[in-house]
């Protein structure tokens, strides 16, 4: 039987999650390097950062990486609902004396495309993961194209399928635990969401891939629990968002070391999309899943300005503190040094 380190080409069968805005290609030269796969979030890069950072990762590493991309279909822009959004964060405006006219309305984050595949091809990255289901099976046939694996997100049962069903190589069941954005894709219904001790063997059930479990596993022991549950490997998020290769800002750095991480809930407030983050004031007060906010990912500009205020005032209170629900395994330690401890889970199973 292939395993998953055969597909990924790694070590481990432990993925470091892509996490786009508090991680570049520094954690995954050094995850990769520590036998893990490491990852590049690629949604919130522009082509020329893109660049460079596939170009350190290929100076870093000899090893695998993987390259991870959202695939939203981006929303038409709606006068209305980003005039109810401004309306509804006018009183913060007001109160950090900034003008609301001067904010730049747009998108935040930008799906997968062809001029980005058309860049990637220059590295032909060995694996490339997506959230939020898949882009165009021209896009993907480009990817498939240089010999890369294809990894994707599911969070029901159905996502599973789908995504078996359009070629993927390997599924990552993703707990609700989970820190970030949801990737469901099929559904919306957030009480389709479940966590990851209830997915994970559902999805190892339903489809005859290899299943990555994530969300929620902090410790060598969260890696055993998951893998005795059928997981083929695993993908941990939060857990590294406190090592030096992260660049997570320093208020957020503080939020995940202090009780308030201990709180989190799914917002909507920051891009549109549901995602888990710790619970701050605008979650509190328009939130944590608000009306008012335009689709993903069309909330980013409005609130930017605000968590710009308020960041330079040492305060997290408009930043999106993106964490799963178990901070506890957030270690201030290199990345290298986490991706061993962890790696310590596969270790303690049966043969
Ligand atoms: C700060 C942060 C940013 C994230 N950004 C992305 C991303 O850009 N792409 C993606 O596929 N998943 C992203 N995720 C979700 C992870 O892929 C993964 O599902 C999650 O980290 C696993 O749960 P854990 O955080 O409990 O380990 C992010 C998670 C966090 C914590």
């Amino acid at each position: 039987m292939t395993t998953l380190q055969q597909i990924l080409g790694t070590d481990l069968p432990l993925i470091q999650a892509p996490m786009a805005g508090i991680q570049g290609s520094a954690m995954a030269v050094a995850v990769s390097n520590a036998g893990g796969l490491g990852s590049l979030p690629g949604a919130m890069l522009s082509p020329d950062v893109m660049r460079s950072e596939l170009a350190a990762i290929r100076a870093g590493t000899g090893k695998a990486y993987n390259v991870n991309f959202f695939c939203h279909i981006p929303p038409v822009p709606s006068t209305e609902r980003e005039a109810t959004w401004r309306a509804a964060l006018a009183p913060y405006y007001a109160e950090f004396g900034i003008d609301a006219a001067t904010i730049p309305t747009g998108p935040g984050r930008n799906p997968f495309s062809a001029e980005v595949a058309d860049l990637l091809a220059e590295f032909r990255p060995p694996v490339v993961s997506f959230h939020f289901g898949l882009p165009p099976e021209s896009l993907l046939a480009q990817v498939r194209g240089w010999g890369a694996k294809v990894l994707a997100s599911a969070t029901t049962v159905d996502e599973a399928l789908w995504l078996e069903a359009h070629g993927v190589d390997v599924v990552i069941a993703q707990g609700l635990e989970a820190g970030g954005h949801r990737g469901h894709f099929l559904s919306h219904d957030l009480t389709a969401q479940l966590g990851t001790f209830a997915l994970l063997p559902q999805v190892v059930r339903a489809v005859r891939l290899p299943v990555i479990a994530a969300g929620g596993i902090a410790d060598a022991n969260g890696v055993a629990a998951a893998m005795a549950l059928g997981a083929a490997g695993v993908q941990v998020g939060t857990a590294y968002m406190l090592s030096p290769e992260a660049t997570t800002s320093a208020v957020h750095r503080a939020a995940l070391k202090s009780n308030a991480a201990r709180h989190t809930a799914l917002t909507n407030l920051f891009t549109g999309r549901p995602a888990r983050g710790i619970v701050n004031r605008v979650m509190r007060e328009l939130g944590p899943i608000g009306s008012a906010a335009p689709e993903f990912p069309l909330a980013t500009s409005g609130i930017a300005p605000l968590r710009a205020k308020a960041e330079a005032q040492g305060s997290g209170d408009f930043s999106p503190l993106w964490s799963g629900q178990n901070a506890s395994g957030c270690r201030e330690l290199p990345a290298a040094e986490i991706t061993r401890a962890l790696a310590q889970g596969f270790q303690s199973l049966p043969a």
